[in-house]
C-alpha cells in the first residue's frame, strides 16, 4: 500500500509490507529513473521480514527535491524512517539507490545494521560518464525527455536478455517516462556532483554487501570488485550472465542475496544487543 508524508511541502511516497512487527526492516531504494515497483520481482521471497520501499525525490509518486544532491534523498529516507520510529534498519541500494544508501552511510552511520549495493559502487563520476549526464540534461530540457529513457534502459540488461525479453525493457521505458523532467534532471545533476564514498565504505562499522553483474555495462565489474576489500565484513555475489537490473534477470539469485544478507544483519545485530545486555553493569 502507498504511503504519503509531506516534507516541506513536497510528497514523498513509501510502501510498506511484509511483517510489519519487526524493528529492523529491509528498506530498499530503486535506482535511476526507476520507482518502488523496481523490487516486485523479489518481494514475493522477502515477506518475513519488514520491507520498506522509498521512491526517491523526483520518482513514482514522490515530489521532485527542491535541490538537487544525494543529500534530498538522503533526508527522503530520514523523513520516512523517523515517521515510523525506526532507529535503525539494513539498507538496500540498486545503482544511483546504491550512491544514496552511501552517503546516508556517510551520514548516519549509527543508523545503519547493513548496507548493500545493488550493482553500484562507492566511485565519483569520470569525466566522460559526466559528459554524458551534461548531454542528457541538455536533451531533457530540449523537451526530449521519451527519446532519453528510450536509449537509457535497453543497455542496462545483458544483450542476450533484453533481446529474449523486450517487453519488460519496454515496461521499464514506459515507467521511466511517467516521471517528471526535472526529477530526472536533478538526478543526473544529483550523480554529477556526488562525493567519491571509498573512505566512506572503508570506515563501514556494519556489514557491506556487492551484488553485481558481470556484464553490467553501467557499473564495471573489474571497477565494482576493486571497491569489494574496503569494509571489514563484506558479502561479494557476482551473477554472471547478467547486466545491471538483477531483479529481472535473475530474480530468484537476488531474492536469495537480499535475505541471507539480511538474516545475517539481523543475527549479528541481535548478537550485538544481547553481549551488551549480559556485559552492561547492573543498574
Ligand atoms: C542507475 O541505474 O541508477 C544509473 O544508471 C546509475 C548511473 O548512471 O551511474
Amino acid at each position: 500500500m502507498e504511503n504519503t508524508l509531506l516534507a516541506n511541502g513536497r510528497r514523498i511516497a513509501y510502501y510498506s509490507t511484509g511483517d510489519s512487527r519487526q524493528p529492523v526492516p529491509l528498506v530498499l531504494l530503486h535506482g535511476f529513473c526507476e520507482d518502488s515497483s523496481l523490487w516486485d520481482p523479489v518481494l514475493p521471497g522477502l515477506q518475513v521480514f519488514r520491507i520498506l520501499r522509498i521512491d526517491l525525490p523526483g520518482f513514482g509518486a514522490s515530489d521532485p527535491p527542491l535541490t538537487p544532491g544525494m543529500d534530498s534523498y538522503v533526508d527522503a529516507v530520514c523523513v520516512v524512517l523517523n515517521e515510523l520510529n525506526i532507529p535503525t534498519c539494513i539498507l538496500y541500494g540498486h545503482s544511483m539507490g546504491g550512491y544514496v544508501a552511501l552517503e546516508f552511510a556517510r551520514q548516519h552511520a549509527e543508523r545503519l545494521a547493513g548496507l548493500s549495493l545493488i550493482h553500484s559502487h562507492p566511485f565519483a563520476d569520470s569525466p566522460d560518464r559526466i559528459e554524458a549526464r551534461r548531454k542528457g540534461i541538455e536533451l531533457l530540457q530540449h523537451g526530449k525527455k521519451d527519446l532519453y529513457v528510450a536509449q537509457l534502459f535497453p543497455g542496462l540488461f545483458a544483450p542476450a536478455f533484453a533481446r529474449q525479453h523486450p517487453d519488460i525493457v519496454e515496461a521499464m521505458v514506459q515507467k521511466g517516462r511517467q516521471g517528471p523532467e526535472a526529477g530526472i534532471i536533478a538526478a543526473l545533476t544529483g550523480m554529477i556532483e556526488r562525493r567519491d564514498q571509498q573512505d566512506t565504505l572503508a570506515q563501514c562499522a556494519c556489514p557491506v554487501q556487492f551484488v553485481l553483474g558481470a556484464l553490467d555495462g553501467i557499473i564495471p565489474l573489474e571497477q565494482a570488485m576493486s571497491a569489494t576489500p574496503y569494509p571489514a565484513i563484506s558479502d561479494v555475489r557476482v551473477f554472471s550472465e547478467i547486466g545491471h537490473m538483477a531483479m529481472f534477470e535473475a530474480p530468484e539469485l537476488l531474492m536469495q542475496a537480499v535475505s541471507e544478507f539480511g538474516r545475517y544483519c539481523l543475527r549479528r545485530l541481535e548478537a550485538r544487543s544481547s553481549n551488551k545486555t549480559q556485559t552492561s553493569p547492573p543498574g
